[in-house]
């Protein structure tokens, strides 16, 4: 069988997903031959020619991304700081926007030794682990109301412990829920939480609305009813000093900061763009009574 050069294959595929109006067809072909062909994006070029299996695999991928499937369900992976997480159905993929929000969560524990963590809304447990990851010494607790996106969570979280890290403590619960992680009150030192914050009825990309479970994205009317009892589950948990940092909706750069305000619980409120200049998550820290 004659073997194809990969790069007239990879100009073809982005000619597919252009004309599926696909956001980035060029990065998504290069991502997924670099999954088909096992080497990073940035080793392409080393792999001049390919065997028709390969092309026609690549081709099976692009038809599939064509159709909106999300590319990390067709690679079957998501990363956030310095882990990578398996991801799929039934569990919200992890965004680069929530990067920032790690960034700092982890800054806030500098200097704090062995600190308390907890990630509320963990989904497939990525910010959890991503601490966990980062600092090795802390203990991180994680909540998630969905058992199959917390099936993803302890997947991905044994095999990180398998692989030696310090395991995170998964529970499944309901941040609404006024007795979740009592036993913590008053004793965390950072909460990080990425809720599902979407005003119900806005338009998501195909591949949000057909591919991400809806009660990952969407929170009633005005996107803040799942935040609201993230605000009150914060201030309870938090020691005097903690900080909390939670994302939200481009259209909360107003409304969250007001949240964080009215239950004068929390001091140094901030507001925090994402990459694209946009509102996205806001901080604060535990007053002092
Ligand atoms: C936007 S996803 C974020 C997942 C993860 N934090 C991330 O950044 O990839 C929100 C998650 O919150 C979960 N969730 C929704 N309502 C919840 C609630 N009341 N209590 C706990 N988790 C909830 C959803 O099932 C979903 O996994």
């Amino acid at each position: 069988m004659k073997r194809q050069p990969l790069r007239l294959a990879i100009l073809e595929a982005q000619r597919v997903l252009t004309a599926a109006g696909v956001a980035s067809p060029r990065t998504d072909v290069e991502l997924l031959a670099a999954h088909l062909l096992g080497v990073e994006r940035t080793k392409l070029m080393m792999v001049p020619l390919v065997d028709p299996p390969t092309v026609e695999a690549l081709h099976e991928l692009v038809r599939r991304r064509a159709a909106h499937v999300p590319l990390q369900h067709l690679t079957g992976e998501a990363t956030l700081g310095g882990v990578t997480l398996s991801v799929g159905p039934g569990a919200f993929v992890p965004r680069p926007e929530t990067e920032l929000l790690l960034a700092w969560g982890l800054a806030t524990l500098e200097g704090v030794d062995a600190p308390v963590v907890v990630d509320l809304c963990t989904g497939t447990g990525a910010l959890a682990l991503a601490v966990s990851n980062a600092r090795p010494d802390a203990s991180v607790h994680a909540v998630e109301k969905d058992p199959e996106a917390l099936a993803w969570a302890r997947h991905n979280a044994d095999r990180r412990s398998r692989a030696g890290e310090t395991p995170v403590e998964l529970r499944l619960g309901d941040v609404a829920d006024p007795t979740l992680l009592r036993e913590l009150d008053g004793t965390v030192d950072l909460v990080v939480c990425n809720p599902p914050y979407v005003p119900a009825g806005t338009p998501v990309p195909v591949e949000v609305r057909d591919h991400d479970p809806p009660e990952a994205v969407f929170a009633g009317r005005d996107g803040l009813d799942v935040l609201r009892h993230v605000v009150g589950c914060a201030a309870r948990l938090l020691e005097p000093g903690g900080g909390v940092a939670i994302e939200h909706d481009d259209t909360h750069g107003g409304s969250v900061p007001v949240l964080l305000r009215s239950g004068r619980v929390f001091t140094a409120i901030e507001e925090h763009t994402d990459l694209a200049s946009r509102p996205r998550f806001a901080t604060a820290r535990r007053a002092v009574d």
